[in-house]
Formats: C-alpha cells, structure tokens, sequence
C-alpha cells in the first residue's frame, strides 16, 4: 500500500535528495511540500509530482505563490507549515527544515500521531525531553535522518529486543570539517568560502558551517542522548576524515559494531523514508580496497571549543540546549553575513550561555521565551564583537 508522505524544507540538500528517492518509488504518495522563501523552486516541484498543497513559512513568498500558481492550495507563514502538517492525513513526515523553526512541525506530525523522518536536530536539541515525550505519547515513531544516527538506529535494531541493555558506548564519527589539523591561531582569519568547502558531505550552509567549527557534533552528541536514551558519560566522538564508519556502539562483551559506506544521505533518507523495509538505492557499493586506509584521532578541543560548549550545555540540561542552539544559530548567520569571525561563533554562544544559566523546563513555552532571550543576547554579542569588544 502507498505510503502517504509529507515533506517539509523540500527546496533544501535533504528536501531534494528525498525527492529523488520519491522519484524512484511508486509506493510513496506525495502529500505535501514546504519551502521558506524558494516559492518558484517550491511550485516547479509540486508541478513535477502532481502535489496540490504547498506551503510557504514567507508570508510574501506565500503570497507570491498563490498568485504564480493556481493549480491548489498555498498556505503560509509558521501557522502554515503546522496546519499543512495536520491536515495531510500522511503516514509520514519528514522534517527537513533548518534550525528551531522545525520545532513547531515536529510537534505538530507527533502530537497527531504521525510518523517522522526527523533530519531537522534541532528539534530535538531545542526540546528534546518534551518531543520524546509526546511520542511516546502518541505511539508516533522517530526515524532519524542524520546519517550517524541512521547507522545507530541499524546497529541498535541489530540487538534485537534488549535493545540498549548490551550497549557500552556510542560512537559517534566525525569528519573534522574543512578545518581538520588547524589550530586555533590558524582558524583566526579563515573566510566564509574556506569554511563552506567542507571536505566530504555537500549540504545546506547552517550545517556545512556547524560541521567547520565541530558544533554540528555537540548538536548531534544532544540528538543521539534523546532518541536513544543514553547518558552523556556513554556518548563519545572521534574524528574520521573519511567518513565511511557512520558511526559505531561498543558492546558488554568487548564487540564493536560500525555501521560503513560511502558518503552518500540518500542512503539514511531512503532508511527512515521505507523503515522497516530496505529498498534499492543507486549508489556504489562500499569497495574497501578502493579506500584504502580509515584512520581516527582525537578531537582537538582547544581549537574546536563549541563541541565541549554543546557537551556542557547539554549536562547542564533544562533550557541550556535551547539557548546553545539559539545563539548558534544567531552566531552562524553573522558569520555568513560577514559580521563575526570564525572564533567569534564559539564566543558568541560561549557569552550568551554565561549570561543564560540553563533554567528548568515545565513547557514548550519555556523553550520559546528561552530561544527569544538567547536571540537577543547572542545578537548583541554579535554586535560587541564586531566592534572588537569581545577578546
Ligand atoms: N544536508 C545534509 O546533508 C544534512 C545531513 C544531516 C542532517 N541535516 C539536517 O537536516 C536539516 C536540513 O538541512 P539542509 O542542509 O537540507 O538545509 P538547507 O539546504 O538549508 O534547506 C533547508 C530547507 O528548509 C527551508 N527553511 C529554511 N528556514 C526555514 C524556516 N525558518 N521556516 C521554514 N522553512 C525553512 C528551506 O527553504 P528555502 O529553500 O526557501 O530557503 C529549505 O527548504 C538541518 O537540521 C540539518 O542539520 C542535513
């Protein structure tokens, strides 16, 4: 039977490459795509897969596209995106959206009971223990996109029905980013392109910029602790700069199992998108010989301090994992406009936590006034940076 799925951030690297794994497979039904501002992009896709919903979180992108295209309906703006999710009637929802936006969403396909392909982290990150909650809840499933946790989510299906009871540890890999081996005093003047040309993964720029300064790591150190329920102690990271190995659990018994192939996110989206099936997906075979070597080292926290940050943030727990996001996200985007350095990222959120002490969370509203103050912090730490008042 056809699956009903709804994509949210179609216009975006994961919204496209799960486009092409739809293209590919009769048995998935699309319901539904979202786009922020890409409103031509967003109406050429829904032309091409005969969908008749759309949705715009613009508000003039949504009114752009309802005038451009006619052929069904255009909802915009935040309430938009979540109406588009409850309205679907899909059997999925695959959240491909960036930053604490695709909150919202993920509550929205949870709390109807949906199932999710969750590549947006940062819903997770933001509000971890409440989103888990409401699924447990619900009965709706999570399915992770992130390829470290695709690969966990495999392993750990591998141990059958005691699940984590056997695990030791999780490994996660990283690739160290375009930045890999420099220092901290070389890091000081490396300019938006350097940080872009990440080395083996091509992906939209918050997370191609998270990857260069290890952030994405700490994001995702928060994502695995939720999704599988392991404390922080048992979450590790090594730096793979091939990025074959996954990711890896270690086991009771001194067993190690990784999770291999070539960098390739179809593989993960094409995971979540038919679990528990397997489908074929066209991409190489793994050749070991062709590699060659795979080579590990340590993560170098001196001149990557924001994966320590997330680690800090996260132990601190309550509204610090929301306030770490924030001001990430606040700190990434000076950086791409040419307002922070590459250091000033890692200061910016480093001042906005101290200012911030994580506080508990009784609601979802705490995570939004949270995310409110920390946007307004880090924004003016942006500012006293850029006048060289930070050290
Ligand atoms: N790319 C990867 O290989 C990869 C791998 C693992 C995990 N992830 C995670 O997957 C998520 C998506 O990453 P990506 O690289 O695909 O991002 P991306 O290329 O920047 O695409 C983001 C998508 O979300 C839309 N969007 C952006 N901001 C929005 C907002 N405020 N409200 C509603 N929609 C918004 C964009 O629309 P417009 O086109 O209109 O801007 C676009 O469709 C992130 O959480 C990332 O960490 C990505």
């Amino acid at each position: 039977m056809a699956r009903r799925l709804l994509i949210l951030g179609s216009t975006g690297s994961i919204g496209t490459q799960a486009l092409d794994i739809v293209a590919r497979d009769p048995e998935l039904e699309l319901v539904g795509l979202s786009a922020e501002r890409s409103a031509d992009a967003l109406i050429e896709q829904a032309r091409s897969f005969g969908v008749d919903r759309i949705a715009l979180a613009d508000a003039d992108a949504g009114a752009r596209a309802a005038e451009a295209w006619t052929d069904g309906e255009v909802l915009s703006g935040a309430e938009g995106l979540v109406r588009l999710v409850v309205e679907s009637d899909a059997d999925l929802v695959l959240n491909a959206l960036v930053g604490s936006a695709g909150l919202g969403p993920t509550v929205a396909a949870l709390g109807e009971g949906i199932d999710l392909a969750l590549a947006n982290k940062e819903s997770l990150v933001v509000g971890g223990e409440l989103v888990m909650a409401l699924a447990e809840g619900t009965g709706a499933q999570i399915l992770p996109v992130d390829s470290e946790h695709s690969a966990l989510h495999q392993l750990i299906a591998g141990e059958g029905a005691g699940g984590t009871a056997s695990i030791d540890k999780l490994v996660l890999t990283a690739s160290g980013g375009p930045f890999r081996g420099r220092s901290r005093a070389e890091l000081a003047d490396v300019s938006i392109q350097d940080a872009l040309a990440h080395p083996t993964w091509d992906m939209g720029g918050k997370i191609t910029i998270d990857s260069a300064t290890l952030m994405n790591k700490g994001l995702e150190v928060i994502e695995a602790h939720h999704l599988f329920g392991i404390g922080y102690d048992r979450i590790d990271v090594v730096v793979h700069p091939q990025s074959i190995v996954h990711s890896m659990i270690t086991l009771c018994d001194g067993a190690a199992l990784a999770h291999l192939g070539y960098p390739d996110m179809r593989v993960p989206i094409s995971y979540a998108l038919h679990h528990p099936d397997r489908v074929d997906v066209p991409v190489r075979a793994l050749d070991l010989t062709e590699v060659g070597a795979l080579t590990f080292e340590p993560v170098d926290h001196e001149a990557f301090p924001a994966l320590g940050l997330a680690r800090a943030a996260a132990i601190a727990g309550g509204t610090g994992p929301c306030v770490l996001n924030a001001a990430n996200e606040i700190a990434v985007h000076a950086f791409l406009g040419e307002r922070l350095s590459f250091l000033g990222i890692a200061a910016v959120i480093e001042g906005t936590l101290e200012r911030l002490p994580a506080a508990p969370v009784r609601a979802f509203e705490s995570l939004y006034e949270a995310d409110r103050e920390a946007r307004t912090i880090a924004t003016e730490l942006v500012e006293a940076w850029s006048q060289r008042l930070l050290h």
